[in-house]
């Protein structure tokens, strides 16, 4: 037979169960978040020979130009598809860069959302790689949008709305494991990437991913864009203004085609599910 204060223990038990319960409700009932947790997320593999052969870049060498040079990159793409700059997380940055350090070709599987390069000459040249995925995507739902797809994946993580913060690391792995030149880790949070299920298994990347909104950089503000380059505090007049670097450097084709691409879409169901929760 069960005392009296046992009775009162499950009780309460029950009671903070129900909480849970509703809780679970509410969340799956938000049309907003990527959180949600029944979204799904695919894995991609995108592979080209690399053989580099130019000198290192201070884009890679410098700390604040690398910052910078990722930043600006990346947020001109933002602009452009109508999404926030995103600023530096230093937590990302940390374990990306002590990721590239170990110069291993394959996704982490971690929870935010990853783009790998490798054999770029430079940062711009390896965020452009992502961006120039949009040519192959398809924004509109009418014309059978794209959703996810393994050509475009690089692209719809990096303007993907709902991200917020990104942190990048980079190394110089000169052989290790066959990666010749630089290998670039960036890690986005919140993650990109997310489907829904069923009939709205692109239902994510229509809110997240738009179509241009703005060509070219009219508009672009590059002191904005990449006031988070000092990292991740909040925009300063001074430090995290532009440093003369080697951004814009034009690169020849052949060399942007001869890096190397990947980006993972991890399996994060279970821990977004109980971070959205507690
Ligand atoms: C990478 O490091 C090697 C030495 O380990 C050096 O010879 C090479 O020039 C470096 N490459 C770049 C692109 O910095
Ligand atoms: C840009 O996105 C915002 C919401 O994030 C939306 O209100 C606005 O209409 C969008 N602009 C364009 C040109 O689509
Ligand atoms: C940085 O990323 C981590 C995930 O690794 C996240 O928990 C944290 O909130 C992010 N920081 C900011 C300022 O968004
Ligand atoms: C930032 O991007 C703009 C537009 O591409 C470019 O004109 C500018 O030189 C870049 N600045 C840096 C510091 O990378």
């Amino acid at each position: 037979m069960l005392t009296y204060p046992t009775t009162t223990l499950i009780l309460f038990l029950l009671f903070l169960l129900s909480l849970l319960f509703s809780a679970i409700s509410a969340q799956s009932t938000s049309t907003v978040l990527a959180l949600a947790s029944t979204t799904t997320i695919v894995g991609t593999t995108t592979t080209y020979i690399s053989s580099p052969t130019t000198p290192a870049s201070s884009q890679y060498t410098n700390d604040l130009t690398f910052r910078t040079s990722l930043l600006n990159s990346t947020n001109l793409y933002r602009y452009q598809h109508n999404a926030s700059y995103l600023s530096w997380n230093t937590s990302l940055a940390s374990y990306a860069a002590s990721y590239a350090s170990q110069c291993i070709w394959a996704h982490t599987h971690g929870s935010s959302g990853e783009n790998l390069a490798r054999g770029y000459p430079d940062i711009t040249s390896a965020v452009d790689a992502w961006g120039n995925e949009r040519a192959q995507y398809v924004f509109s739902p009418a014309d059978k949008m794209t959703g996810f797809s393994e050509a475009t994946g690089h692209f719809t993580q990096l303007v993907w709305k709902n991200t917020q913060t990104v942190g990048c690391g980079a190394y110089n792995c000169s052989g290790t494991n066959g990666i010749g030149g630089w290998m670039l880790v960036c890690e986005y949070w919140p993650p990109g990437n997310v489907e829904g299920t069923g009939s709205n298994v692109n239902t994510f990347f229509q809110q997240n991913v738009q179509a241009e909104v703005v060509q070219g950089t009219q508009g672009f503000n590059t002191f904005s864009a990449t006031a988070g380059a000092t990292g991740g505090g909040t925009a300063t007049t001074s430090g995290a203004s532009v440093p003369t670097g080697s951004a814009g450097v034009a690169v020849p084709a052949t060399m942007a085609a001869s890096g190397l691409l990947w980006q993972v879409f991890s399996a994060m169901v279970g821990a977004l599910g109980i971070g959205a929760f507690v």
